[in-house]
């Protein structure tokens, strides 16, 4: 898959060195990513109406999802931080660590399958990992549902979201209405408006470092709306980076295909607000962003990046921080006498 890409971007190159000019360099950038779409897209299987959206938010944020009421989705995507936990990696039930960095959700919905191995196909099959993960929420849908059921506001919320459904109150449904909440985590950045035409929208700096993403070939792995997301790698395609950076124990999507080849792949990272998200990696483990930059370009392609080039390319990065989707926090339905207990 990534030999014809490669091809490409070698006539890349030459326009890159030659002062294209600001067009030029539009429509060759074109090739490979798309700015964001400025309305909401529609998700299979799933028909996004207002009152989904709002049911998914109340969702979003409500710990009672939780066997121990203490973690919503939002513990660990927290939506005034980039949509993630800014740790190495997550704390969840019973504040246990769990294995692996929060990825942010913010225009999650765009990226090819969830996950950092892939494993889920789409935003819905994803949010019914969390809430059962026993490191995470560790919750079943049984209580799930016990505990939504008990409360009338949520059952009007669910039977306005599924009117066709006799019992809308269902573990799927719940995964549906968060995607469709999620789908609304758009943030337009200024390469967008680049990309839709507008020469200001970019520094200087962020434009060389955009001739030098490309250039260098980060592209050939970081394309598309979310320049990643789209498909699985080896995480040291040319050279293996140190245990420290890549733990030995996770072995990436080995685990979903059990094929040897993909020992070590694993999602080429979304890169859309990646300057709000250190640390970095599936492992966490690196919080400057230019460390990461640099130790991308060596395992990836085997290009040692002099400090000025890694510098231009943290620059172009920093113009995908987008505008943050304006969020006005939900009221959630109060408890009864017949909800669930916590547990701890
Ligand atoms: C991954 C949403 C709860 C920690 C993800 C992703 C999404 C998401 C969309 C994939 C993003 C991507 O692949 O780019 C949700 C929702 C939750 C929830 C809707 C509530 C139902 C939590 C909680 C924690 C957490 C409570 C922390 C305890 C993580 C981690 C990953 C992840 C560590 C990466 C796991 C892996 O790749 O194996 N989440 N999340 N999430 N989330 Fe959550
Ligand atoms: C992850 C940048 C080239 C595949 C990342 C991350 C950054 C980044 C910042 C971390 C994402 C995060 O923590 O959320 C770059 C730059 C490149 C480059 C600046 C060029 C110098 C490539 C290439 C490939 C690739 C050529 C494929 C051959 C990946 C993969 C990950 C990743 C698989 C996830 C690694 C993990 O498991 O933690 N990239 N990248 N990258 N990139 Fe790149």
């Amino acid at each position: 898959k990534l030999a014809p890409r490669l091809a490409l971007m070698t006539s890349a190159f030459v326009l890159g060195a030659s002062a294209a000019s600001a067009n030029e360099l539009r429509e060759y950038a074109l090739e490979f990513f798309k700015p964001l779409p400025s309305t909401v897209p529609a998700v299979q299987d799933n028909k996004i109406t207002e009152e989904k959206i709002e049911l998914g938010k109340a969702l979003f944020f409500d710990p009672r999802l939780s066997a121990s009421g203490v973690f919503s989705c939002y513990s660990c995507h927290n939506l005034t931080t980039g949509g993630d936990d800014n740790m190495e990696t997550s704390v969840g039930h019973g504040w246990q660590k769990g294995p692996r960095n929060s990825p942010t959700v913010l225009n999650a919905v765009f990226n090819a399958a969830q996950f950092w191995d892939g494993r889920a196909d789409d935003l819905k099959a994803q949010a019914k990992g969390p809430i059962q993960a026993g490191v995470e929420m560790a919750n079943t849908p049984d209580n799930v549902v016990a505990t939504l059921s008990s409360m009338g506001q949520y059952v009007e919320w669910f039977e306005e979201s599924f009117p066709d459904e006799d019992e809308p109150v269902t573990f799927d449904n719940m995964a549906k209405a968060i995607e469709a909440f999620e789908a609304t985590l758009l943030t337009p950045a200024p390469f967008d408006s680049w990309l839709n035409g507008d020469d200001d929208a970019l520094s200087a700096e962020e434009l060389a470092g955009l001739e030098l993403f490309m250039d260098k070939g980060c592209i050939a792995c970081h394309s598309g709306i979310n320049i990643g997301g789209e498909d699985y790698y080896p995480f040291g395609l040319i050279e293996k980076p140190g245990s420290d950076i890549l733990p030995e124990g996770d072995r990436g999507r080995f685990a979903v295909t059990d094929t040897v080849d993909d020992e070590y792949v694993f999602r080429a990272g979304p890169l859309r607000n990646i300057a709000l998200t250190a640390p970095y990696f599936h492992s966490g483990k690196v919080w400057d962003l230019k460390v990461a930059v640099q130790i991308m370009a060596e395992s990836q392609l085997g290009e040692d990046l002099s400090e000025d080039e890694a510098d231009k390319i943290v620059a172009f990065l920093g113009s995908l921080t987008g505008e943050m989707p304006e969020v006005t926090l939900p009221v959630l339905p109060t408890e009864t006498m017949t909800t669930p207990r916590p547990v701890a």
